[in-house]
């Protein structure tokens, strides 16, 4: 009965969503094209996000930040974190995390992609601080964690040595029973993926994905003399064709978010001279070009897929964060001083939004 609500709600075209003022719809919001809004100023004039970093934020789960670590454009920082995301046709349920840690209790929750998963997976815990037991959250080591350790594991499309860097891995429990992973790396490799996952089979219908690769198959990459954007979809199509589309889990592919490093096009291309130039002004740029071509492609993908595919949904994350170049570690000193202003992190009142979005699809 349930499969068959999926089914016909994924071929619903375009999948409804409530008018404005009613919720969200929880199982619409994986499925609709965009989850367009506009980010407005929070009625209270103290509002300054969900959580007070140095206070909220669990011992193991901290990072930069812009709010503790950000040394220059004050101003601009209180700004940033004064604002709310506001979806046009419906309103997201406020986050609640009683409420979160009830609707997943007993579940899985595995977050698998790059830097910028992580952050999510950091938001998270900070939201989540209240309603958890214990976490840790380390560098991928051997020593600590002997997990995909067997290869060099090879990225597609890279020639040379380049090897896949392992780089986080985390983990923490909710009273309710419910645990949420991290395992960090940039590129996928599917002998990868296996070891990873040979941990957390069998994956159950109580499980739930969340994956994103994007960042480090930048588009316009002057320095790979592969396709890095060729080699993302094959990647994918493998990804979902040989493992996802098999597994009982839920899964979100949580949308690229846009990089604004610079480049004639405003993505990472790796041009020295260009980010330099973003480097010696401090701050990031919009981007001339937008990166919804990898959202673009999934959401084409996962309708061509059918029913096969119906249990994976996307975390509409895109339109939303385009828009929040204000809003990068760059901004605020991260990469102050180096040719690389940190134009591709974000402040966590913006991807603390992304994790209001999950709440919304799960809960
Ligand atoms: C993934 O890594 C394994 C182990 O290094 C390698 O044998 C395989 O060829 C890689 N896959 C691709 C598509 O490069
Ligand atoms: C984007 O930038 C790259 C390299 O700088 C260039 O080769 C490419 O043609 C540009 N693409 C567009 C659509 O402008
Ligand atoms: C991104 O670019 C596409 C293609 O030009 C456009 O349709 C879309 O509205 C843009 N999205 C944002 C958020 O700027």
């Amino acid at each position: 009965m349930i499969s068959l609500l999926v089914v016909l709600l994924l071929f619903q075209q375009p999948a409804s969503i409530r008018a404005a003022g009613a919720p969200c719809d929880s199982q619409a919001l994986g499925q609709i094209p965009t989850l367009k809004g506009s980010w407005e100023t929070h009625e209270d004039p103290h509002y300054q996000g969900y959580y007070d970093a140095a206070a909220a934020c669990p011992s193991w789960a901290k990072d930069w930040d812009c709010m503790l670590d950000g040394d220059v454009n004050r101003e601009e920082l209180y700004t940033a974190y004064s604002k709310v995301y506001k979806p046009y046709e419906c309103d997201l349920r406020p986050w609640n995390p009683e409420q979160f840690a009830d609707c997943t209790a007993a579940k899985r929750i595995i977050m698998i992609g790059d830097s910028l998963m992580r952050q999510q997976w950091l938001s998270l815990a900070c939201l989540l601080n209240d309603v958890t037991v214990s976490g840790e959250h380390h560098l991928w080591d051997e020593e600590k964690y002997p997990v995909a350790m067997e290869h060099d594991y090879i990225a597609r499309g890279i020639p040379g040595d380049f090897r896949i860097p392992r780089q986080y891995i985390g983990r923490f429990d909710l009273k309710s029973g419910a645990q949420v992973f991290l395992r960090a790396f940039g590129r996928f490799n599917l002998t990868l993926w296996d070891d990873v996952f040979a941990e957390f089979q069998p994956l159950t219908d109580n499980d739930v994905i969340v994956f994103n690769f994007g960042a480090w198959y930048p588009r316009y990459n002057v320095h790979e003399s592969g396709d890095p954007w060729k080699a993302w979809q094959e990647d994918m199509t493998e990804l979902i064709n040989l493992r996802l589309s098999r597994y009982a889990a839920r899964i979100f592919y949580r949308s690229a978010t846009a990089t604004h490093f610079g480049g004639v096009n405003g993505t990472m291309t790796f041009e020295k001279s260009l980010a330099a130039a973003l480097a010696e002004a401090g701050r990031c740029k919009q981007s001339p070009l937008n990166e919804s071509w990898y959202e673009d492609w999934m959401k084409t993908f996962l309708r061509s897929c059918g029913p096969r595919c119906s249990k994976i949904g996307i975390l509409p994350v895109f339109d939303m964060t385009q828009s929040r170049f204000d809003a990068h570690h760059g901004n605020f000193g991260r990469g102050k001083g180096t040719w690389t202003l940190d134009c591709r992190h974000f402040c966590t009142s913006v991807t603390d939004v992304w994790n209001v979005v999950l709440y919304n699809q799960l809960c």
